[in-house]
């Protein structure tokens, strides 16, 4: 029984996790693990070593050669794969979609996985991701279940690209969103689904901070509410 605490987030792309755990983990002063990003790392890799994306043999040695560092950074997670800054590349739409790709690869996931528990420090995780709580933390302090509408997550999705000075249309979001949602959920191996003991939160109507004093007034024993 590992007595450091974790709280995982879990939930499709653009239900907000990504900020919500950045702000936990602010709040409670602990560890963050962004377990896209280490999908996202693995893929770039995979590529970048002209893996054949579609082949896990061929994605599974790639990982061989892949050091990957990720620190902590104002604004998320700062990734390098064999020392070189990668960052803006793992944000890619391209990279994400080759993510999820490789994500289904049962040997990929086992691959990854000591990697991040491996963030599992004193004096506490915040994880986000799909299975966080289903596969690599079950026994979690506490296990939240983030979800937003199809709707709601495209058209934030839309605002966050439009920052970046990126112009798409709400239709190609909704199809991308939605094949990603299909992919993540319908994998054989640790699909994006609720653990059984989550706490379900429908973001759609809430703001980020309505979402984080929720959680953090279901803590169990830090009892961090506000
Ligand atoms: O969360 P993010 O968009 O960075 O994740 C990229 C992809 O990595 C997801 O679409 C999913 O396929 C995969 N992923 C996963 N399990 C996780 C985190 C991400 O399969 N825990």
């Amino acid at each position: 029984m590992n007595a450091i605490p974790v709280i995982t987030i879990d939930g499709p792309s653009g239900a907000g996790k990504g900020t919500v755990a950045q702000m936990l983990a602010a709040r409670l002063d602990f560890h963050l693990l962004d377990s896209g990003a280490v999908y996202r790392a693995a893929a770039l890799h995979a590529l970048n070593s002209q893996a054949d994306l579609a082949d896990e043999a061929s994605v599974v040695a790639s990982l061989d050669t892949m050091k990957a560092t990720f620190k902590p950074h104002s604004d998320g997670v700062q990734v390098f794969l064999n020392d070189r800054d990668v960052t803006a590349s793992l944000r890619l739409e391209t990279t994400a979609a080759a993510a999820s790709q490789v994500a289904v690869m049962p040997r990929v996931r086992a691959a990854v996985l000591d990697e991040q528990r491996s963030f599992r420090k004193p004096p506490g995780l915040i994880a986000d991701g799909r299975d966080m709580g289903t596969v690599v933390f079950p026994d979690a302090t506490l296990k939240v279940f983030l979800s937003a509408s199809v709707e709601v997550r495209a058209a934030r999705r839309s605002k966050q690209l439009k920052d970046k000075g990126i112009e798409t249309t709400m239709a190609s979001l909704l199809q991308e969103i939605g094949a990603r949602d299909e992919r993540d959920s319908t994998r054989e191996h640790a699909p994006l689904a609720a653990a059984d003991d989550a706490l379900i939160i429908d973001s759609s109507d809430s703001s980020v901070h309505e979402v984080v004093a929720e959680i953090l007034a279901a803590i169990p024993t830090l009892n961090m509410a506000e």
